[in-house]
């Protein structure tokens, strides 16, 4: 079978899968979404994922759909209806279909949506480069934390990133960097890997967290602080984890160079741990 979806309770293939146009995370973004990828056919820290989408779905106040035992039996089981080489899991939970009213509907059920699509990581040669990037204004809602369908400040700064030719759109609130338009950014300075704490400014990135672990077992110094817009250009390195790019340097930002212009030592040491993990 190819391209999976799951819906509420039912296996099909994906362009069967339909919702309500009145459902609220159409009309509303009301929803919350996890990415899950596989290596070697098994999904990468699919309980930190599950805790996140837990944690997504009690800020909204939306029901648990599903206990983590029973997310992992669906996720297995799609992976393996699937049967792709690698692949990306979805999962989504919105408050369902209702007549349209901001406020929550009294009867409202979710809708449980999980696809399953092939998974084709960031090319080696890439990675060997290095990304570049642009800066933007991050213009999102102070609940980044939540990782809600809600991705239109997100979605125009792909849109950007992709008009200015680059890889990824770095988020800057108040002098300061918060994140990517979709992963999370570490800057390397003095030998220690410096990124914005967790919180509502960023989405707590389960890679950010496999990386800084596997930093501070290898005695790489770790700061979760802020990065001062006005370093990006005086650190020694720039690097981008999340699920769909791992690890990945950005040696160039607003068409300037960063440290070298290569990926620096400390990204390629944390590349290099985060395949150990990964196989
Ligand atoms: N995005 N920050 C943002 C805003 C993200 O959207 C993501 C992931 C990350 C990295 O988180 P993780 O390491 O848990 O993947 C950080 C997914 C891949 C997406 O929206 O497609």
């Amino acid at each position: 079978m190819p391209d999976v979806a799951y819906l509420n309770g039912r296996f099909m293939p994906l362009a069967e899968a339909t919702v309500s146009v009145e459902d609220r995370g159409f009309q509303f973004g009301d929803g919350v979404y996890e990415v899950i990828r596989t290596y070697r056919g098994q999904p990468f820290e699919l309980e930190a994922h599950l805790a996140r989408l837990e944690r997504s779905a009690k800020a909204l106040e939306l029901p648990q759909p599903y206990s983590h035992s029973q997310w992992t039996h669906y996720v297995l089981e799609g992976i393996k209806r699937a049967a792709y080489p690698e692949a990306k899991i979805y999962l989504q939970i919105t408050r369902g279909p209702a007549p349209r009213d901001h406020a929550f509907p009294e009867n409202a059920t979710t809708t449980v949506v999980m696809t399953i699509r092939e998974f084709h990581a960031l090319n080696e040669e890439i990675k060997g480069i290095g990304v570049s990037a642009i800066v933007i204004d991050d213009i999102r809602w102070g609940r980044c934390d939540i990782k809600s369908v809600n991705l239109l400040a997100n979605v125009l700064a792909r849109q950007q990133a992709k008009q200015a030719g680059v890889f990824e759109t770095i988020l800057v609130k108040d002098g300061h960097v918060t994140e990517g338009a979709v992963s999370n950014v570490m800057a390397v300075k003095g030998g220690a890997v410096v990124t914005a704490p967790e919180g509502p400014l960023i989405l707590s990135g389960v890679t950010r967290a496999v990386v800084l672990e596997l930093a501070r077992k290898d005695g790489i110094p770790v700061q979760e602080r802020a990065i001062p817009q006005a370093d990006l250009f005086s650190v020694d390195e720039v690097l981008l984890t999340g699920t769909t790019v791992e690890v990945v340097g950005v040696v160039k930002v607003d068409g300037k160079a960063i440290g070298t212009g290569r990926p620096g030592p400390i990204t390629q040491r944390l590349a290099t741990l985060l395949k150990r993990v990964t196989g």
